[in-house]
């Protein structure tokens, strides 16, 4: 008789080299794994092959199945199988809509556990050789959601936009026109901003360029990709950085 239990595992940010030994373990050793959109496919075949692993991922808002119908399917796996893994992109607590997962389980008296994953928050910007924070240049960093529930951008944008601190939006792109408008209005005009879609993943891409010119960069953004915005003075870091300020005084010039 195998007792009911609901894993919640951060899968990372895409690289499958960035989940936990203790996450990786845990795919290994489980009954049944329900996997979102943004987990890497690798990752899953990592399971044994008695595993149950079903797909209830959701992208731009097409649902295969709604969040009550995958709160209650961690329950009625948890008790017919034993153990389910819930198996997350990044970490489960970062716009990630664990706490309702867990707050569900545990009120039908089901044990959980929580593995923490990188989240991409972090480890996008990182891969990239971009600091988040920095002595002397930015002090902390915020990470907020550029579409909030009801599709508009979260006010905490605006109020960010204030600060000094480095921002990292996430589920930005669609928004992208509204948001650095409000951050044009708070910063100095050659702040720069990089988009980074795709990352830690082999087609990882990155867009860098400054505020005033965000409208040149809106054609060559992947609507389909999973992508961050970093805006802040931290991306001077970034050698494209350079490279393009470089271009664009040449295009000046000439
Ligand atoms: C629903 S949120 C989940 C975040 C996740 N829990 C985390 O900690 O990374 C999904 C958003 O995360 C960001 N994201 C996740 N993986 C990414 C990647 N490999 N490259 C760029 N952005 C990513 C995108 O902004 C995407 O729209």
């Amino acid at each position: 008789m195998k007792i009911p239990k609901v894993i919640l595992v951060g899968a990372g940010p895409g690289d499958i080299e960035l989940i936990t030994v203790k996450g990786m373990k845990a795919i290994q050793e489980a009954d049944v794994i329900l996997y979102d959109a943004l987990v890497n496919s690798d990752l899953i075949k990592k399971a044994k092959a008695t595993t149950k692993c079903i797909y209830v991922g959701k992208r731009f808002n097409k649902h295969k199945f709604s969040q009550e119908e995958i709160n209650q399917m961690l329950v009625d796996y948890a008790l017919k199988y034993g153990t389910v893994v819930r198996l997350k992109g990044g970490d489960p607590f970062v716009f990630g809509r664990g706490g309702e997962e867990a707050a569900f389980i545990e009120n039908q008296g089901i044990e959980t556990e929580f593995i923490p994953g990188v989240s991409s928050a972090l480890a996008v910007p990182s891969s990239q050789g971009i600091p988040l924070s920095k002595r002397n240049i930015s002090e902390s960093f915020w990470v907020i959601t550029g579409t909030t529930s009801n599709g508009e951008i979260s006010k905490d944008i605006i109020l960010g936009s204030k600060s000094n601190a480095t921002l990292v939006i996430l589920m930005g792109l669609r928004n992208f026109s509204l948001i650095m408008n409000e951050v044009k209005k708070y910063r100095h005009k050659h702040t720069p901003f990089a988009i980074i879609q795709n990352g830690t993943l082999p087609n990882e891409n990155i867009i860098i360029d400054t505020v005033n010119n965000y409208k040149n960069v809106i054609d060559t953004i992947d609507y389909s990709a999973p992508g961050i915005i970093v805006i802040g003075d931290v991306i001077a870091e970034h050698p494209a950085f350079l490279d393009e300020d470089i271009q664009r005084v040449l295009d000046l010039a000439y």
